[in-house]
């Protein structure tokens, strides 16, 4: 455990050379760490499917990241984990026979959102979904969330919608909810989304407040005419969208479904 000025990694690290590594991001709220169990089952998915093996860091990592909290006296915080296949000498693309992983663990300060983001909702743009087909896998290799990101930002922004095959799947960094006449959607779990911690949080808090979710992707047309939309993630929590593109999403205000998910997961995170 070093300061952070002074935490180095090699040059020759895969994750820096190959973006050849997973992460996490995990939140505590009030010193407890917000659905860990979800989040390194999470991570033992991404490492399986990277070919990475954990060994004893499953098992370390939950006291690692307390120790971590209790020095830095943090309560409410993120937490990133990344996990890269290691120093490798000279760089080639296939593994190498021997490599120690890295392990990288830090508390990342939770961004505020953009002024009005919860109560008037956020913008939102379209672009296609340009990833791979193990968009299930957290890895580091990101560059087309960010590029999409960024065009988000250009264009005043929040977030970048991605439409694989007409159908909506996700956003650059965070899951995307729809209500049709009452009823929620999003698209089902697989390949071409990563299974957000928070999505299936809301998932499984639509029942308890009686509303009725389909596990169904849905075209970028139906989410510009849907009655309410919204996002989800670790970091964004439960945000509403009004606006995608240019057109405007229900009233143009953010719905009360949507609301009402909100407070049901900040009860239960903050709780
Ligand atoms: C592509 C993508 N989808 C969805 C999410 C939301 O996942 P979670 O709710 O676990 O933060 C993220 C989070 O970073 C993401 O990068």
């Amino acid at each position: 455990m070093v300061p952070l000025e002074q935490a180095q990694v090699s040059v020759e690290d895969r994750g820096f050379l190959f973006g050849d590594g997973v992460y996490e991001v995990i939140r505590a709220y009030g010193g407890h760490f917000f659905e860990l169990g979800a989040h390194m089952r999470r991570l033992q998915h991404s490492a399986e499917g990277a070919r990475l093996a954990l060994g004893a860091i499953a098992e370390d990592l939950p006291a690692l990241m307390r120790r971590l909290l209790v020095q830095n006296d943090l309560q409410d915080t993120n937490m990133y984990v990344q996990y890269t296949r290691g120093v490798a000498h000279p760089r080639a693309h296939a593994f190498p026979s021997e490599a120690k992983p890295t392990l990288l663990v830090m508390p990342l300060a939770i961004h505020s959102l953009p002024e009005g983001a919860v109560n008037k909702g956020v913008r939102a743009i379209s672009l296609p979904d340009l990833r791979w087909q193990r968009c299930d896998i957290k890895s580091t290799m990101l560059l087309p969330n960010i590029l999409a990101k960024q065009q988000a930002r250009e264009r005043g922004a929040f977030e970048a919608i991605f439409v694989r095959d007409g159908l909506v799947t996700e956003g650059s960094s965070t899951n995307t909810f729809a209500v049709f006449q009452g009823i929620l959607a999003t698209h089902s779990s697989g390949p071409h989304i990563l299974g957000g911690v928070t999505r299936d949080a809301v998932v499984r808090l639509a029942s308890t407040i009686g509303v009725v979710l389909r596990e169904e992707a849905f075209t970028l047309e139906q989410l510009c005419q849907a009655d309410e939309a919204f996002l989800t993630s670790t970091t964004s929590e439960v945000l509403p969208i009004t606006q995608v593109d240019d057109r405007r999403i229900g009233h143009g205000r953010p719905g009360p479904v949507t609301l009402r998910l909100r407070e049901a997961f900040l009860g239960i995170a903050r709780g």
